[in-house]
């Protein structure tokens, strides 16, 4: 059946040359647009004073996620367009056919407050395929241990949520939950109301601001609320501080491998100081910048005017994928040079070392 449409589709196609019949279908329904997967935002909450979670609508060519992967968000700002990527929020097969993004209005950052604050019911946003790795196994685990802070609690929420739309019973899960004050802990009263219900679930929040005393994370504190912590498996998701403090106790504990981390931003390399200077010729636009061997190239390349394609920034995506033409770039995450030509770049995460040209 998928090939006559498929092949009907394509019969299409040739009337409407150049253009492709879904760029018409578009018009009329633009969840109906096979070129271009697009959601329709059909609901807006704000969960905390500073985040908002947008319940889209999926068009067609949707497949469902994976509890803990997350989606690049097209956001077009005066014209210019933008790609974030955000966590689902959701479970998985919600009957209404909806996924939910939960986002944190940065301060300063123009994604993020344009979609916590100003898109509306009734926007239509671009939008990519549910990807990442972080994810629970298939077979459940016995007893997983959630780290979370801040707005790291969003892909271990569509956990929850899975957890409970396919067991309604959640098996022994200890959370550990950091928040500045109470009043911004995000999904507050469901996780409050899953304590109060759900008898093997235990949350341990932590409030990094006016609690008194110091409520990071300390191995004392790991010790009190999850006394069992070497028998379980991790996921954790939250800024770098704190999984930075998670990965060195884990390694210390040497049970690495027991221990899943998500990150906001990619973990780079130390650069070496001087000697990378050089000129960016970014061939396909003829646009040529200058490169201070530290800034990455999706930067630089947006600095000089240009909009690359790209989703995560933080080089897990590949959405910003281009090849090298020539010359030499470093990976900023491990410090790997890249001089081949024709090699992959990954320019969000990438820099240039002297002068470089790439298909861009
Ligand atoms: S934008 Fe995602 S890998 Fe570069």
């Amino acid at each position: 059946m998928a090939s006559i449409s498929a092949g009907f589709g394509n019969l299409l196609d040739m009337f409407t040359y150049p253009l492709r019949h879904s760029h018409y279908l578009e018009l009329v329904n633009p969840l109906w647009t096979q070129h271009v997967l697009k959601a329709r935002v059909v609901g807006v909450w704000d969960d905390t004073a500073d985040t908002r979670t947008l319940t889209l609508r999926p068009g067609r060519g949707w497949r469902s996620h994976r509890p803990g992967q997350f989606v690049r968000l097209g956001v077009p700002i005066d014209g210019m367009r933008h790609t974030r990527t955000y966590s689902i929020s959701s479970a998985p097969a919600r009957t209404d056919g909806c996924i939910t993004v939960t986002i944190k209005a940065i301060k300063g950052g123009r994604v993020s407050q344009h979609l916590a604050r100003r898109v509306k019911v009734g926007d239509y946003l671009p939008l990519g395929e549910p990807q990442g790795e972080f994810v629970l196994p298939d077979s459940m685990p016995v007893h997983p241990l959630f780290i979370t802070a801040g707005s790291g609690i969003t892909p271990v929420m569509s956990m929850l949520r899975g957890y409970v739309m396919e067991y309604e019973v959640l098996p022994d899960i200890a959370h550990m939950h950091y928040a500045p004050h109470a009043l911004d802990v995000i999904f507050g009263a469901e996780l409050r109301k899953l304590e109060a219900g759900q008898p093997h679930y235990r949350l341990h929040p932590f409030y990094t601001r006016g609690g008194g005393g110091d409520a990071h994370f300390s191995a004392k504190q790991l010790e009190l609320a999850c006394p069992d912590w070497r028998e379980r498996e991790v996921w954790a998701c939250g800024p770098a501080s704190l999984l930075d403090a998670l990965e060195a106790h884990w390694a210390r504990a040497g049970l690495s491998r027991q221990l899943h981390v998500e990150r906001f931003r990619a973990k780079l390399a130390a650069t070496p100081a001087a000697g990378a200077k050089g000129r960016v010729l970014f061939a396909v636009s003829q646009v040529a910048a200058a490169s201070d061997g530290s800034t990455n190239l999706l930067r630089v390349a947006e600095d000089a005017g240009l909009n690359p394609a790209h989703g995560c920034r933080m080089g897990i995506c590949h959405g910003c994928d281009t090849k090298l033409v020539s010359g030499c770039v470093r990976d900023l995450r491990t410090g790997a040079l890249i001089n081949e030509p024709g090699d992959t770049v990954q320019v969000c995460v990438c820099a240039a070392v002297g002068d470089a040209e790439l298909a861009l």
